[in-house]
C-alpha cells in the first residue's frame, strides 16, 4: 500500500469548522481518532457525529471543550458523562432517519472517517462489521479518510468504497474492539423464557445485544426456522444458526439470508460474517425502513427497556433527566412488527434494577419516551407478560401492577387507585 500515511498525516487534512462522521459501534477507528485529538487542540469549532461507539472515547476528552464537541446520535458509556456535563450534543433519533438526515444536509459532513476491511484485487473495500449509516457518510462527505484493517472482515452486502475515493489512508492489523455481555441472573433467564414463549416457529426476528437479548436468544433452542431480520447482532445469534433454529428459509422479504446493519461481539461473530453469502450488511434506512419490516410475515421485535409507567410509556433513553443511550431502532421496529402480518413487538426489562422498581406509576422527571403508550404491545418482565395490545388505561396499570416487583406492588396500586386509573 504505497499511500498509506500516518493516522497523524491523514487527518493533517481536518481544518478550523470541519463536521466530521466516526465509525461507530465495533467499528471504531481508534487510531484516526487518536490522531484527531492530538489534532484538534490546535483547532476550534469542529464537531464530530457518532452513533454509539464502543472502546475508549478520547474525543469526549474535557480538554477539547470548546474546540470538539460530539454530536451523539445513540450515546456510549463514553460520552454519557460529556453529555450529562453539557460538553456534547445527544440527538434523538431513529436510526432509519439518519442516513436520510444526511443526504438532506441536515447533518451536514464535511469529512467521514471510517474502518475499512483489505481491498479486493480491483480496489475495492468493505465497510465491514458496521454499514449502518457509515456508508451513507461516506457517499455524502466530500473527504473520506480510511483506516485499513487487515482484521476487518470483508462483508456481503452492497456497501463498497473503492481505494481512489479515499482522500488519505492508513493501514493497520490489529484485533477489532469486541463487545462481551453480562452473565444472565435468574431473573434476567426467567424473562427470557417468557419472551421465548411469545415467539412462534417461523418468526423473523430483530433484537439487539446484552444480558437479556442474550438470554432471550438462549431460549429459543428448540423452535423452528426462525428468520433474522434485525440492526444487530452478536454472538448468540451464531449459536442459533450453527444449531439449525435461524434458517431464514420462513422469511417473507431476503428468504434466506440474515439482514442485518452491524455487529458487534467476539471474534467469533467476525469469522462468522466474513465473505458469509448467508448474511446480508445493509444501511439503516433498508434495516429499519416501515415497509420492509412490515413486509416480514411473524415479524418479532424483542427490546429492551429502562422504565414503563402505569398507563404504558416506555423510556428506553434516559434515566431521568441523564442521557443514557438513545432512541436507535426500537420505535421503528415496535412500529414495523406490530403493522406486519402475524407480527408483534415486545418490550423486555426486569421488574427492578438497582433495587429500584422499574413499573411506575409516573416516568422519572426527564425520562425520554422512546415508544409510546399508543405502539406498546407486549412488555415482559421476570413475573410474566402484560399484552397492552387496544387495552384503556385501567387494564394496562392491571396488567402491568401484576408483572411489577411483588414488593413494589402494593404501592403502585395506590398510585394507580388514586389517579382513578381503576377502583381498588
Ligand atoms: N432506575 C435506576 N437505574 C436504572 C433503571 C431505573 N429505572 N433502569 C436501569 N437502571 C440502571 C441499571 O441498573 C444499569 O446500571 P448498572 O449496570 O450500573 O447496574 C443501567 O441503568 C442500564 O440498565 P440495563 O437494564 O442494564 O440496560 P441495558 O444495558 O440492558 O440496556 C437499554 C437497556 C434500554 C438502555 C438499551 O436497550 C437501549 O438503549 N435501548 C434503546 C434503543 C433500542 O432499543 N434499540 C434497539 C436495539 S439496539
Amino acid at each position: 500500500m504505497n499511500r498509506a500515511v500516518t493516522p497523524a498525516e491523514a487527518v493533517s487534512q481536518i481544518h478550523d469548522h470541519a463536521r466530521i462522521y466516526v465509525h461507530g459501534d465495533c467499528a471504531a477507528c481508534l487510531p484516526l481518532e487518536a490522531a484527531l485529538a492530538e489534532r484538534a487542540r490546535g483547532l476550534e469549532g469542529l464537531r464530530v457525529y457518532q452513533v454509539h461507539k464502543d472502546g475508549p472515547e478520547v474525543l469526549a476528552d474535557p480538554a477539547l471543550a470548546g474546540r470538539l464537541r460530539i454530536q451523539s446520535l445513540f450515546c456510549g458509556a463514553g460520552v454519557r458523562q460529556a453529555v450529562a456535563e453539557g460538553r456534547a450534543d445527544y440527538i434523538p433519533i431513529n436510526l432509519s432517519d439518519i442516513p436520510a438526515a444526511i443526504r438532506a444536509g441536515l447533518i451536514p459532513l464535511d469529512v467521514a472517517i471510517v474502518q475499512l476491511s483489505w481491498p479486493d484485487a480491483a480496489g475495492y473495500c468493505s465497510l465491514g462489521i458496521s454499514v449502518d449509516s457509515a456508508w451513507q457518510a461516506v457517499q455524502s462527505a466530500p473527504v473520506v479518510i480510511a483506516e485499513l484493517n487487515r482484521q476487518m472482515p470483508r462483508v456481503n452486502g452492497p456497501a463498497r468504497v473503492h481505494l481512489d475515493d479515499l482522500a488519505a489512508f492508513t493501514v493497520t492489523d490489529r484485533p477489532l474492539i469486541e463487545r462481551h455481555s453480562r452473565a444472565a441472573t435468574p431473573e434476567i433467564q426467567a424473562l427470557g423464557r417468557h419472551v421465548a414463549a411469545l415467539v412462534p416457529d417461523g418468526a423473523t426476528l430483530q433484537l439487539g445485544i446484552g444480558a437479556i437479548p442474550d438470554a432471550i436468544l438462549a431460549a429459543l433452542h428448540g423452535k423452528q426456522d426462525l428468520g433474522l431480520h434485525t440492526e444487530m447482532f452478536s454472538d448468540r445469534v451464531v449459536d442459533l444458526v450453527e444449531a439449525g433454529v435461524i434458517t431464514n428459509r420462513r422469511k417473507s422479504v431476503d428468504v434466506g439470508k440474515t439482514v442485518v446493519a452491524f455487529v458487534a461481539g467476539t471474534r467469533r461473530t467476525y469469522d462468522f460474517v466474513a465473505d458469509n453469502p448467508a448474511v446480508e450488511f445493509r444501511p439503516t434506512d433498508y434495516t429499519n425502513d416501515l415497509a420492509v419490516i412490515r413486509a416480514q410475515h411473524l415479524m418479532t421485535s424483542i427490546n429492551a427497556a429502562l422504565q414503563v409507567d402505569l398507563t404504558g410509556q416506555v423510556c428506553s433513553d434516559s434515566l431521568g433527566e441523564r442521557i443514557y443511550s438513545g432512541v436507535g431502532g426500537q420505535l421503528d421496529f415496535v412500529r414495523g412488527a406490530a403493522l406486519a402480518q402475524g407480527g408483534k413487538s415486545i418490550l423486555a426489562l426486569t421488574s427492578r434494577a438497582r433495587e429500584v422498581g422499574r413499573i411506575v406509576p409516573i416516568l422519572s422527571p426527564g425520562a425520554g419516551v422512546v415508544t409510546p403508550r399508543s405502539h406498546v404491545q407486549y412488555v415482559v418482565t421476570e413475573h410474566g407478560v402484560a399484552d397492552l395490545r387496544a387495552q384503556p388505561l385501567a387494564a394496562r396499570a392491571e396488567r402491568l401492577i401484576a408483572i411489577a416487583h411483588p414488593d413494589d406492588r402494593a404501592a403502585l396500586r395506590a398510585a394507580a387507585a388514586g389517579r382513578r386509573l381503576f377502583g381498588f
